[in-house]
């Protein structure tokens, strides 16, 4: 194991090169490490080997791909297994996700993990950060790799889980100032991925005893915040019944140093919080909080959307645009955005569906089987209903006079200017602030 602890010799392979990958990569390319990076997207591959960065609003990660590649420290490839057998550390950063019926979706992860099994070397690190089920880098990939390598976990092979914590926008910030949970399946392969983080990212370490405590801790925190919406969730539900503006509400009760309540929204979305308490809904947690609060949550869309209908009545042939395809300000990633719950319901209802999103090309938006419409175009005078779903900087500044035909103003983040939209005489209604303004149609 000597050359794993000598910095110099080390070569690592990050297997998935999204945005968390792509940034692992070039922060441990600039930080010592020969890093190849390898991804079943050709076009990934091609932009990293040209020195260019395929994720958008990164602060700062354009800079480290191009000069990780000036260097000749960060390559790629398409062909896992020719990167793992030039390795010593394997960092695997690829997605588990759930399908329609929530049921646990390892298809891209499975494979990667083949891949990986087929060039491993004797003595190497494998360190998976992506979120998993309790037991799964163990009992799932820990085992399968042993079959397919020939090679015995914590004796041939070193095998650590650390989950990857940071949010998205602020990755290489996070990567340096979050602690890093850190387990082995025995202690030399908590030692050695610990002195690797420790070298690559420089931030402080939390070593936890098991595989399975580190990989709980993850879908915990996902859990608990999934939770904590659903609480506002309900909250601003009760607070619109009393006439109580429940930003205002949190704001106060947050002044308490044990209150830590999050804001209420029109959904809970993107690839951590609606899709990691599957891991443990799955597993057997099913009943009490957990399952409750997804449903709280997948639950807010149809509720915002019925509260537009006392409104304005029935939606059928309405013009309804949605803000925000994403799941959250400023990102591009749709996965579970609270946006395709509404297209849905909208659709059940026989309204036109427009969804505009500065982060997407209008063939991106196409696929949502949505029309997109551009601020630019004549046909935003003729929306009946505009919904706020992600506060992209974008709409910071939005002219609301531009919807001359809108009725109802859905803000699904509490974000807007509630006085302007009021003063041009559309109705507006906010998550746990009630419709105020306007005029009602029925
Ligand atoms: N994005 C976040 O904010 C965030 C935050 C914390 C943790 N995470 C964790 O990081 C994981 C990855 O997130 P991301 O945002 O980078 O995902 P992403 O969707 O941006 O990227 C995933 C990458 O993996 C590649 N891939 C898929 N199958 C592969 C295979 N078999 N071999 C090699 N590459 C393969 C894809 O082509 C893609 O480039 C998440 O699943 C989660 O566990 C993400």
């Amino acid at each position: 194991m000597g050359e794993i602890q000598s910095k110099s010799l080390s070569s690592v392979t990050v297997v998935g090169l999204g945005k968390i990958g792509l940034t692992l990569a070039a922060v441990f390319a600039n930080n010592g490490y020969r890093v190849v990076g390898a991804d079943i997207n050709k076009d990934v591959v091609t932009s990293v080997n040209q020195g260019r960065s395929h994720i958008n609003n990164e602060p700062g990660l354009d800079k480290l791909v191009l000069n990780a590649h000036k260097n000749k420290t960060l390559s790629a490839t398409t062909v896992t297994t020719d990167a793992v057998r030039e390795s010593n550390i394997i960092i695997v950063i690829v997605p588990v996700l759930v399908d329609k019926q929530n049921k646990i979706d390892y298809q891209f992860i499975d494979r990667a993990v083949e891949d990986i099994a087929k060039g491993l070397n004797k003595d190497s690190l494998i360190v998976f950060e992506t979120t998993l089920p309790p037991g799964d880098t163990r009992s799932r990939f820990g085992k399968k790799i042993e079959e397919i390598s020939g090679l015995n976990m914590g004796e041939d092979f070193y095998l650590a889980y650390s989950p990857e914590r940071v949010y998205s926008n602020q990755i290489i910030r996070d990567l340096k100032n979050y602690p890093k949970v850190v387990s082995g399946v025995n202690k030399q392969s908590l030692d050695l991925a610990a002195d690797f983080y420790s070298n690559s990212l420089q931030c402080e370490l939390i070593k936890v005893s098991s595989l399975e405590t580190a990989e709980f801790s993850k879908v915990a925190e996902c859990v608990y915040r999934d939770v904590n919406i659903a609480l506002a969730n309900e909250l601003a539900q009760f607070a619109e019944e009393k006439e109580v503006n429940i930003s205002e509400v949190i704001t106060a009760s947050n002044s308490q140093p044990y209150s830590h309540i999050h804001s209420p929204g029109i959904g809970v979305g993107g690839h951590c919080i609606p899709i990691y308490p599957y891991f443990f809904i799955n597993k057997g947690l099913t009943e009490g909080l957990t399952p409750l609060s997804r449903h709280v949550n997948d639950n807010m869309a149809p509720y915002a959307i019925s509260k537009v209908e006392k409104r304005i009545g029935s939606l059928e042939n309405k013009n309804v645009l949605i803000l925000g395809l994403s799941y959250r300000e400023n990102v591009k990633e749709p996965t579970k955005s609270s946006s395709l719950l509404l297209i849905d319901h909208l659709k059940e209802k026989e309204a036109n569906v427009f969804v505009n999103d500065p982060l997407f090309t209008e063939s991106e938006v196409i696929e949502y089987s949505v029309l997109p419409l551009s601020l630019d175009d004549r046909l935003v005078s003729e929306m009946d209903v505009v919904i706020l779903q992600a506060f992209h900087d974008q709409y910071r500044n939005i002219d609301f006079s531009q919807f001359k035909n809108c009725k109802v103003v859905l803000d699904g983040r509490n974000k807007l200017n509630k006085d302007e939209i009021i003063e041009l005489g559309m109705m507006y209604e906010g998550i746990g602030i009630g419709l105020e303004g306007g005029h009602d149609e029925r």
